[in-house]
């Protein structure tokens, strides 16, 4: 975990710490709430009018007032508080010590303990940075931010979940951000095995001994022309005094720890930013390395399909043909494919254990990028109430997610005239989509929803809460997606 900063609740701001305020627009015009001792038309003057994103700082005697708009006080959501304090922590960042009364001012008839915890997860997420490689650590002054409140119980729980979920998104950008010498298939093991030792959980790995004995032929034929062995990580979260009907939900992460492209090289510019291909087996493992913490009712199985995807005179060729796990041939046309590959022992082991969901994230496909960008989350499933599900989950903690559909009549893109079924479909032809019908030969018809993240997994921006590198995206979802889960209608 990197070094963050500290956040506490506090009835009064504390001396000399620089002051954030949220404005909120009226009736009458913008609202500045506390003592604050410039003139509406002063800020007016200065173009502030209170709208979302924006954000004026100024310096006064009893230290710098940060000014961030929240917006028309009948349109709040917990999504504006989360958006402001991003604003506020960023605005702040040349401070040592920010007190906000930002909590206090959302309205009654918002949760506020959802504010609380939005607020505290935005400022940690905000603020993150990745030095682990610099020989001089940029300084970052912002040390400390003290949530100001009147009543501080009412918040407590808030801010404890919301750092706790921070911890879990950052983790997953530290993993991400690791250069991939340093973040092999068995290194990123080593933090699922300290997930399973710290919070309790049955741990099982297969390492590159038992692929043959396993039947895992798509993790074998990925890993095969790598010198660094594969793993796949089980780990299993059962709660406290369970009985024996608690519903079960299993997670599935690609981790390919760096993706070459193998035979189907990459180029150099595509292949530069391929140590992020781990980061959907990246969520999973941050999600269980919290996961005694979070305490959910339900049971959680984490799989972690981990290789690097390497070319080398023991590569997987393109015709060769492989058996998956779950008695599927494949013939491979394309040794770029490989997240499919992996994620299909992943999913059929899944499978057997039969859970009553499964949700698959993975960077699998350059094509959700072009469809969907760089911020949402491409959603695919066989169940439509367990899609809600996890959409809904998204929704409330403000990931943008949007579904494809799994279109059956795209299922013949897939034919091989050697094998069950090709790892590629029509070049230029719903990609994504390909991808998760290929997915969804492997998960015995339970219910299951694919995540493809390859868009808002990694990128070039500091922004809201997002930092450049590893963004951690859909571990808050995922989490949330937990603690809500049940168990979905057939
Ligand atoms: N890891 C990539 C997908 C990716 C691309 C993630 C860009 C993040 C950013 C995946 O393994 C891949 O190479 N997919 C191929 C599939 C194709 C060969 C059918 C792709 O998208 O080009
Ligand atoms: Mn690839
Ligand atoms: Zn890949």
């Amino acid at each position: 975990m990197p070094a963050t900063i500290s956040i506490d609740l506090a009835t009064v701001a504390p001396k000399g710490a620089a002051t954030g305020i949220g404005v909120v627009i009226g009736r009458n015009g913008i609202e500045v709430p506390g003592g604050l001792s410039l003139s509406v038309a002063n800020l007016a003057a200065r173009g502030f009018a209170g709208k979302p994103g924006e954000v004026v700082a100024i310096p006064t005697r009893g230290g710098t007032q940060i000014l961030v708009g929240l917006g028309p006080v009948g349109e709040l959501t917990v999504e504006s508080f989360r958006s402001a304090a991003a604003v506020m922590a960023r605005a702040a960042y040349t401070e040592t010590h920010l007190a906000t009364s930002l909590i206090d001012t959302a309205p009654a008839k918002l949760d506020r303990r959802a504010i609380a915890q939005a607020v505290t997860e935005s400022m940690l997420l905000a603020t993150y940075t990745f030095t682990a490689h610099k020989s001089v650590v940029p300084p970052r002054p912002l040390n400390a931010v003290s949530l100001v409140v009147r009543n501080p119980r009412t918040f407590a729980a808030g801010v404890a979940k919301g750092k706790l979920v921070a911890e879990a998104v950052l983790l997953n950008r530290d993993l991400v951000n690791e250069p991939p010498a340093s973040m092999t298939p068995r290194i990123l093991a080593g933090y699922a095995e300290r997930a399973a030792a710290e919070n309790g959980l049955a741990l099982t790995i297969f390492d590159e001994g038992d692929l043959d004995r396993e039947r895992l032929g798509g993790l074998k034929a990925v890993s095969i022309g790598s010198a660094e062995p594969p793993r796949l990580v089980k780990m299993v979260y059962t709660p406290v005094g369970a009985g024996r009907s608690i519903p079960t939900i299993a997670l599935v992460g690609k981790g390919v720890t760096f993706d070459s492209g193998g035979l189907s090289l990459k180029t150099s510019d595509g292949m530069l930013t391929m140590k992020c291909d781990m980061a959907g087996a990246g969520a999973v493992i941050s999600i269980m390395s919290i996961i005694a913490r979070l305490a959910p009712t339900c049971r959680v199985i984490g799989y972690c399909c981990i290789t690097e995807n390497m070319p080398s005179g023991t590569a997987t060729k393109l015709g060769d043909v492989m058996v998956a796990r779950n008695g599927k041939t494949v013939e491979n046309h394309n040794t770029d494919a490989e997240g499919r590959l992996i994620l299909m022992d992943g999913l059929s082991l899944a499978a057997e254990d039969k859970p009553d969901a499964i949700v698959d994230i993975a960077t699998l496909t350059g094509a959700a990028i072009v469809a969907l960008g760089s911020e949402i989350t491409g959603v695919m499933g066989n169940n439509p109430a367990f899609t809600a599900q996890l959409m809904g989950a998204a929704r409330r903690v403000g990931e943008s997610t949007w579904e494809l559909p799994l279109f059956a009549r795209y299922r013949k893109h897939l034919d091989s005239s050697v094998a069950d079924m090709k790892n590629i479909g029509n070049p230029g032809q719903a990609g994504s989509i390909i991808a998760g019908i290929f997915l969804q030969e492997f998960v015995d018809g339970r219910p299951w929803v694919h995540l493809d993240v390859a868009g808002p997994a990694f990128g070039n921006v500091d922004e809201g809460v997002v930092t450049r590198g590893g963004t951690g995206v859909m571990v808050r979802t995922l989490i949330e997606l937990i603690e809500t889960f049940e168990r979905p209608k057939k």
